[in-house]
């Protein structure tokens, strides 16, 4: 059956629903605060606000069973290859656990500690010099992961050293990451699955000549072979592998930007808190399953409801990049419109991610989400427990993140048309109790698995990204006829060069 076909009912329990308003869902149903919400380990999960009651939930749990999502699962953690267009396993989960019997997974995750025994070695050699600060370069799946745990982690005293960021292509990015810093006490970290991407090729190529020194140059990459051509020494270079997606290494050799900032059992500790949802998300059923409820509720927007965007809202400064980094997560691996066998999709699958944090973004883009005539799920990410010195600002910041959920779903009346909230605009809330190491493992497993059962129930693959290879083929195309050397093909882009090139 497509998967067209199985949406169908639910296609019917969201017309029942879109009759009664959230708030009255909400006011009917006394136990519903409760009996919508999920703790698992440091993390507490609230789907109250979404826009279905208990007999729309069932038919979303009948769906998750009907597709059996608990055997996809164990497909997933054992290590078959549910990349099926590139017949690889994903086997981000051996990364961190070793939840699962089949020989794959137990190999793939003795191969994991053996490589964290060498970040450990790296870690200790740096902290034996000079070095102060780390500059990674790296881009997509081999810079968000990091760059997020080390924003969110890296508090203003923790960390033996310094870790800055260079992804883009654009020079200025490199001239600000190097702006200030001493290449005596600076080393580099050269991360790349392929070791054959051109930001990162064009950024390493400019940290080495800034560094003076390869002695200091590390790389981490699934092409041995390449880093060991780009002239870094075997024992400089850590290995990650083919089974392991970019935008799902960060738990590997990926993350030594992460233990460098927080120390390798700060490392350890995300780890651990990956494993603990991975062990919930393996073992529960559909009914009391975080992942199932996470994913079966973007369905349930998605293609129940027909909406086409999802906001996602960290009410944390140390999370302000959980969006960009998901936006690579959830739509890299969920934007496509072809089935694992290769035909059409027969139902919408992505809807765009995007966001920022709380409560700056209510000073900007809040308003559409209040009025505007496009309804936008949200998830809502807090933390109960800050370390932060200042507590009416905490205060302050929960009550507005409390405050939003409430007045979107609940709306307000007025007799003035512009004053009226109309309500109805559901969201989730994702609580953590604190933001430690474990909780924000938790937080990122939470969306890979929720991402992975998505790609069941709309039958695609989350693990290619093959519609990022023909920008790229193109530009390097048209890196020559940029200074002069031969013509671009398209009649558009070659006046636009002469253009460029006009310029003075
Ligand atoms: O953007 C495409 C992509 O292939 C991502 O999937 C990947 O995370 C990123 O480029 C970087 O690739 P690599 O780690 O091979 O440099």
């Amino acid at each position: 059956m497509d998967a067209d076909a199985r949406l169908s009912p639910l296609r019917a329990e969201a017309a029942r629903v879109a009759r009664i308003p959230l708030r009255d869902l909400i006011a009917q149903d006394p136990d519903r605060a409760c009996g919508f919400a999920l703790r698992v380990g440091p993390l507490y999960a609230s789907f109250a606000r979404q826009h279905y009651d208990r007999a729309a939930r069932d038919a979303l749990f009948a769906l998750a069973r009907e597709l059996d999502v608990l055997a996809r699962l164990r497909a997933l953690f054992g290590g078959e290859p549910v990349n099926v267009t590139e017949g690889r396993a994903a086997l981000h989960t051996a990364l961190r656990g070793n939840l699962s019997s089949s020989p794959t997974a137990r190999e793939a995750h003795g191969e994991a500690v053996r490589v964290r025994q060498r970040m450990r070695e790296v870690i200790d050699a740096l902290a034996a010099g000079p070095v102060t600060d780390i500059v990674s370069v790296g881009i997509g799946g081999s810079d968000l992961g990091p760059r997020l745990a080390v924003d969110a982690l890296s508090g203003p005293l923790r960390g033996r050293f310094r870790v800055h960021f260079l992804s883009n292509v654009d020079g200025h990015a490199a001239q600000r990451v190097l702006a200030g810093l001493d290449p005596a006490r600076t080393a580099g970290l050269l991360i790349s699955k392929s070791f054959g991407t051109q930001e990162t090729l064009l950024n390493g190529r400019i940290l080495r000549e800034w560094l003076g020194d390869d002695s200091r140059l590390y790389a981490i990459s699934a092409n041995v072979e390449r880093a060991a051509g780009y002239g870094i020494p075997p024992e400089r270079i850590l290995p990650m592998w083919d089974w392991v997606g970019g935008r799902y290494s960060m738990w590997s050799a990926v993350g030594l930007p992460i233990a460098l900032a927080i120390g390798m059992d700060g490392f350890e500790a995300l780890l651990d808190g990956a494993a603990e949802m991975d062990a919930h998300v393996l073992n529960s059923e559909p009914e009391r399953n975080l992942a199932v409820w996470h994913a079966f509720t973007a369905v349930w927007n998605r293609n129940a409801r027909g909406l086409e965007s999802q906001a996602v809202l960290p009410y944390d400064e140390r999370l302000r990049l959980l969006p960009n980094y998901l936006q690579q997560l959830v739509m890299e691996s969920l934007g496509k419109s072809v089935t694992r066998d290769g035909r059409p999709v027969a139902c919408a699958t992505v809807p765009v991610w995007w966001g920022g944090p709380g409560t700056d973004t209510q000073h900007s883009f809040f308003q559409a989400l209040h009025q505007g005539t496009s309804i936008v799920p949200c998830d809502f990410i807090g933390v109960a427990r800050t370390d932060a010195p200042y507590a009416e600002n905490h205060r302050a910041l929960l009550s507005n993140l409390l405050a939003q959920c409430e007045a979107l779903a609940n709306g307000q009346a007025s007799d003035d048309p512009h004053r009226v909230y109309p309500g109805g605009r559901p969201s989730t809330l994702l609580l953590l109790d604190a933001l430690t190491p474990r909780a924000l493992g938790a937080l990122v497993a939470l969306y890979e698995h929720s991402v992975y059962l998505q790609s069941v129930v709309w039958q695609i693959n989350a693990f290619d990204q093959f519609g990022v290879e023909l920008g790229k083929q193109v530009a390097n195309r048209l890196l020559p006829a940029l200074s002069g050397e031969g013509e671009a093909d398209d009649p558009v882009t070659r006046a636009l060069i002469a253009e460029l090139r006009g310029v003075r």
